[in-house]
């Protein structure tokens, strides 16, 4: 039994199995092919303290496709947000439920779920890593561009929040070259890029220059969720950062534009290169379906 808890944890091997397989598992269900059921007669935990739209329907949906049911725990409700410990959770539902999907604050209390629970364990969001949304955002690039070899991503926005974590790390396992355009104070700190410790992943505070050449322009929000009380201070440092027709000028001829979603338009996107690059950028919602499909289907396998 495996977990998927970070995109760090990682490698290229597991990253492009786990595309391959997503692909596979789309086909199959453009086909109506829906014979792949290695969650049957399981129950997997779904447990939510923060919002979500994508994350929470495409497993719900994904869990059901794989045979399974799922059951959507909400922090609010579990005894989890009246401080009962992870491990202590952990332990209890270890015993009655097959998997879990956890979307929280906290990478440390995902990994220390994992541990104690003994059963599957998938990361849908923490402060640290998005990684689910990165395997989608992969395979959008081969559907689109034909793959991640060669291709200039380049980050737009807060540099340090989870989904740009998580670049960070698929772009070290898997070589692409990766621009993070942040203002000062949201890029990676040099700490962590030091840790990480990839050639191919450079900072700039001009996001013109760094879009040049770009093949995938991608954002993520300004404000991530938890942030909000510093919203009015992040609005006037983001401005200029914006995914605009600015940046596509100086980007390759067929670049695509790609946003993890929620957007918010005139913010980090303008409206209009959003609903240019909507085809884009709502296939990569889908693809989020297909990506957690493939991930429960590759850690459950052998069970
Ligand atoms: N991109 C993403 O994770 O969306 P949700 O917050 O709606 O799940
Ligand atoms: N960085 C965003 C991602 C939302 C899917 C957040 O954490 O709110």
């Amino acid at each position: 039994m495996k977990h998927f808890l970070s995109i760090e944890s990682s490698c290229r091997e597991e990253i492009e199995g786990l595309v391959e397989s997503a692909a596979e598992l789309k086909a199959a269900r453009v086909a109506g092919e829906l014979t792949m059921r290695p969650l049957e007669g399981q129950c997997w935990g779904m447990m939510f303290s923060k919002s979500s739209t994508r994350t929470r329907v495409s497993f719900e949906v994904g869990i059901g496709e794989l045979g399974g049911t799922a059951m959507f725990l909400s922090s609010r409700d579990l005894q989890l947000g009246r401080g009962e410990p992870i491990r202590d959770t952990a332990r209890v539902l270890g015993r009655m439920i097959h998997g879990a999907v956890i979307r929280n604050d906290s990478q440390t209390d995902i990994e220390e779920f994992a541990e104690y629970s003994g059963i599957p364990t998938i990361n849908a969001l923490t402060e640290m890593e998005h990684p689910c949304q990165i395997i989608a955002d992969l395979l959008t690039m081969c559907e689109r561009i034909g793959g991640w070899e060669e291709k200039k991503v380049v980050f737009v926005g807060d540099g340090d929040c989870n989904v740009a974590r998580s670049w960070v790390w698929a772009a070290k396992h898997l070589g692409f070259p990766l621009v993070i355009a942040s203002p000062a104070g949201f890029c990676p700190t040099d700490d962590y890029l030091a840790a990480v410790d990839a050639p191919n992943i450079s900072c700039s505070d001009d996001p013109v220059e760094a879009a040049s050449g770009a093949h995938v322009l991608y954002t993520d929000v300004w404000v991530s969720m938890g942030m909000e009380d510093e919203a009015a201070s992040r609005e006037q440092a983001f401005k200029g950062y914006q995914v605009d027709d600015r940046l596509l000028d100086v980007a390759q001829a067929d670049a695509i534009v790609m946003h993890c979603l929620p957007a918010y338009r005139g913010k980090e996107i303008s409206a209009d290169v959003l609903e240019k690059h909507a085809e884009t950028i709502f296939s990569e919602a889908e693809n989020r379906l297909h990506a957690q499909k493939a991930i429960m289907v590759s850690i459950t396998k052998g069970q």
